[in-house]
């Protein structure tokens, strides 16, 4: 763990991020126990009903975490194997594992240091070369969405499905249109890092029918009813049919309970994540060394993470390994004295064609990808999470400014 530090007479220990529970999420994960309905049914089903209408898309149909909703959302739009199935290479490795499990091929595309996501130039690049390219999955990083309005035009002309991985996109924003509701379907995670939580917990939203009815069946073993309807159907002693190969992907209904009650106080959450990442900007914003996160015109930005390049200008230019390695040097270092000193960084994420079973499965070099490698060797994500005091983020700041 973190080591204490003393500021003034106080000891700092600041973690990257930290859930928000109250009271009311307490009062709420009994509920189940007390009536014993603890698997998917009611709080799911009211959880469900509650991103409908934050994010307002048609239909939310919850999974036992994001990676799980990948997977379903690639098999409901038919994604089969031997597809091919284009994702950005800087993204965290369960974007491409959910295309690994049907066996269809994670073809990778540089991202935009700038924004953290795919390179859309890149992206027409490879749809041009490639001919045979199935379905597209922009991933909304760190709480900031894709150029979904570009992705939509180019998924149009060239006849191609789009599934968002919208893990960190909770509560982020092109103008008025929620992230993960731009394309065919988005994904979202709720696992502990991300902006609201429910331990482990995904959730996949569309406004295609037969995509939610296809997810709702594949997520409880291709089970034809729910639990819940045959619960309620006069003929609920008999089991229902099983028509297609399903999973056990289905969300419990304490971790539905959590999610009711931090949806309740989501705006609160968000409006605390937000004004921390606006103290970040103002105050961080002189210091040369750190590319600070921005939004293009238009895009709210969710913060799931506030992800700053360390090396400035330099490292935006470089495009030779050895340098960049010799700048990432220098930013395990800053992270370590960060870490001395009580405060907890991470990298942003990683480049996933730098991880041996990609790496090795598809023979793909460090310098294929190298925005992702700069980002996987270059970012720093800093503390950020909606309890966080007014004396541990001065700290962080002036620790921050002290440093460099
Ligand atoms: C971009 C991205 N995709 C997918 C996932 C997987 O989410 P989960 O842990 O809920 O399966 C994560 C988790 O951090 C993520 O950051």
């Amino acid at each position: 763990m973190f080591k204490l530090k003393i500021y003034g007479e106080v000891s700092m220990n600041i973690p990257i991020s930290k859930p928000y529970f109250d009271d009311e999420d307490k009062k709420g994960i009994l509920e189940p126990l007390e009536s014993g309905w603890v698997v998917q049914g009611p709080k799911v089903n009211a959880f469900e009903k509650k991103i409908v209408d934050f994010t307002k898309s048609k239909f939310a149909i919850a999974t036992s975490n994001c990676t799980t909703a990948l997977h379903l959302g690639l098999v409901a739009l038919g994604i089969q194997r031997g597809d091919k199935v284009i994702v950005p290479s800087f993204t965290y490795v369960a974007s491409a594992n959910a295309i690994e499990y049907i066996g269809a091929t994670p073809i990778f595309c540089d991202i935009d240091l700038k924004t953290f996501n795919i390179d859309i130039q890149q992206l027409i690049k490879i749809i041009e070369e490639q001919k045979d390219i199935k379905a597209i999955m922009p991933i909304n990083l760190f709480g900031l969405c894709t150029d979904m309005i570009k992705i939509m035009e180019i998924a149009k002309k060239y006849n191609l499905k789009i599934i968002e991985d919208s893990a960190c996109g909770f509560d982020s924003w092109i103008k008025d249109k929620h992230s993960g509701t731009f394309g065919d379907c988005g994904c979202f995670s709720f696992h502990p890092r991300k902006a609201i939580t429910t331990g482990e917990g995904g959730m996949l939203i569309t406004d295609r029918e037969e995509i939610a009815l296809r997810v709702k069946m594949l997520r409880d073993h291709g089970a034809g009813k729910s639990d819940l309807q045959r619960h309620n159907d006069k003929n609920g002693f008999l089991l229902p049919n099983f028509d297609v190969l399903g999973y056990n992907y289905r969300m419990t209904d304490l971790q539905g309970a959590l999610g009711n009650s931090q949806m309740d106080k989501a705006q609160d959450i968000m409006q605390k994540r937000r004004s921390i990442a606006k103290r970040y900007d103002s105050a961080l914003s002189g210091i040369e060394q750190l590319i600070l996160p921005s939004a293009p015109k238009g895009y709210i930005h969710g913060y799931q993470s506030y992800v700053c390049i360390f090396g400035g200008k330099e490292s935006l230019k470089s495009h030779n390994i050895q340098i960049i390695d010799s700048i990432s040097e220098k930013r395990n270092l800053f992270m370590r004295e960060l870490s001395n000193k009580g405060i907890a960084t991470r990298q942003g994420s990683h480049a996933v064609h730098t991880l041996g079973y990609y790496k090795n499965k598809y023979h793909i070099a460090e310098k294929d990808y190298l925005q992702s490698y700069k980002a996987d060797r270059l970012s720093v994500s800093l503390p950020l999470y909606p309890q966080m005091t007014e004396m541990e983020l001065e700290y962080v700041i002036k620790t921050i400014k002290e440093i460099l």
